[in-house]
């Protein structure tokens, strides 16, 4: 693939230990994304996660357990900025500088403050409502061309676009950069209920390094096609999630077996289950062992993230010094 320039910026609220449907849909994208363009800032937005989180008792694990997580996979450290948001406060900074060109309603509009007021109508707080600024905060401070998301995502990227031209424009600046959104094309990993997506606060996932047991039984409690009930019944593996894994983590004699033999009752469930849980632990293995020794490491993923942030702050100081000038503000 022909080298891209510029820099791509991604974020996730520190959920603890990852899931299949957040490395599918994220991690793996992120690791791919190293060898196509020129810099990856990664960032573990813990200050986005204050908008939702009432307590704060988790958040210094499920950060480490995120990081280990994002590290056994491949993010490279060397090669990518790893970080933690509230490490590097010139994000907050931007935030209110870009909070002064960004119209009310536009906020109040977006479909994703929508749906967390109906979430957590007992929680409506500020913060919440100017979630979408300090994400465009995070993008721009890194000067990021390049954004990967989840659909869900689309309209925080455009609402950054906007704002990034209203400030271009009220300033009379180039600073701030248009980002692009780089769709991650995976579909939506489906959890263990085989009905809603894969979902920590579900409780319908399976975690990535979770031990070879955990995840076989997490996997024999899956729910497959409900109109196969005897054993000796057909399937349809086109509406079973276990199959949908297959197609992932299986090779593809498998995955055109199972297609068949589930067909014409020939496999039966639980077999086809213990075959995608010992695929799902010979494709985690690796990430699994880089993880445990990692995690034995003292100090190890304090030392990567704070070395990321020093890195991250270089830019950003850069940034807020160029806005300031921008915006006219005494020196
Ligand atoms: N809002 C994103 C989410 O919920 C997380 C996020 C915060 C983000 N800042 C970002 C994503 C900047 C991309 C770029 O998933």
């Amino acid at each position: 693939m022909a080298e891209k320039s510029g820099r791509v910026f991604s974020g996730a609220r520190p959920t603890g230990r990852q899931h299949l449907g957040n490395y599918l849909g994220a991690i793996k994208n992120y690791v791919a994304l190293q060898e196509q363009y020129e810099e990856c800032v990664y960032c573990i937005v813990d200050i986005h996660a204050l908008t939702t989180v009432e307590t704060t008792q988790n958040l210094r694990h499920n950060t480490r357990e995120m990081a280990l997580d994002w590290l056994a996979a491949g993010m490279d450290p060397q090669r990518s900025i790893i970080f933690v948001q509230s490490h590097v406060p010139q994000v907050v900074e931007l935030h209110t500088f870009l909070s002064m060109v960004t119209p009310m309603g536009k906020l109040t509009d977006l479909p994703t403050f929508k749906e967390r007021v109906r979430q957590q109508p007992h929680n409506v707080n500020y913060g919440l409502l100017g979630y979408p600024v300090l994400m465009a905060a995070d993008i721009t401070l890194y000067k990021a061309v390049a954004v990967p998301v989840g659909v869900d995502q689309a309209p925080h990227i455009e609402f950054t676009r906007e704002l990034v031209r209203s400030f271009n424009y009220r300033y009379d600046t180039d600073v701030l950069i248009e980002p692009q959104m780089v769709v991650t094309e995976f579909p939506k990993v489906i959890g263990i209920d085989g009905q809603n997506k894969m979902s920590k606060s579900l409780d319908n996932h399976i975690e990535i390094s979770a031990t070879p047991g955990e995840t076989t039984e997490r996997v024999m409690q899956m729910v497959t096609d409900p109109a196969r009930v005897r054993r000796s019944d057909p399937g349809n593996p086109d509406v079973c999630n276990v199959y949908s894994l297959h197609k992932v983590f299986s090779s593809q004699e498998e995955v055109d077996m199972v297609n068949m033999e589930c067909r014409r009752a020939g496999i039966g469930c639980v077999d086809c289950k213990k075959l995608l849980a010992k695929n799902i632990n010979e494709y985690f293995a690796p990430l699994r062992a880089r993880r445990a020794e990692f995690s034995s490491k003292d100090g190890y993923v304090n030392d990567i993230l704070h070395e990321g942030a020093a890195r991250a702050r270089k830019i950003a100081e850069g940034t807020i010094a160029e806005v300031k000038e921008a915006i006219g503000l005494p020196e």
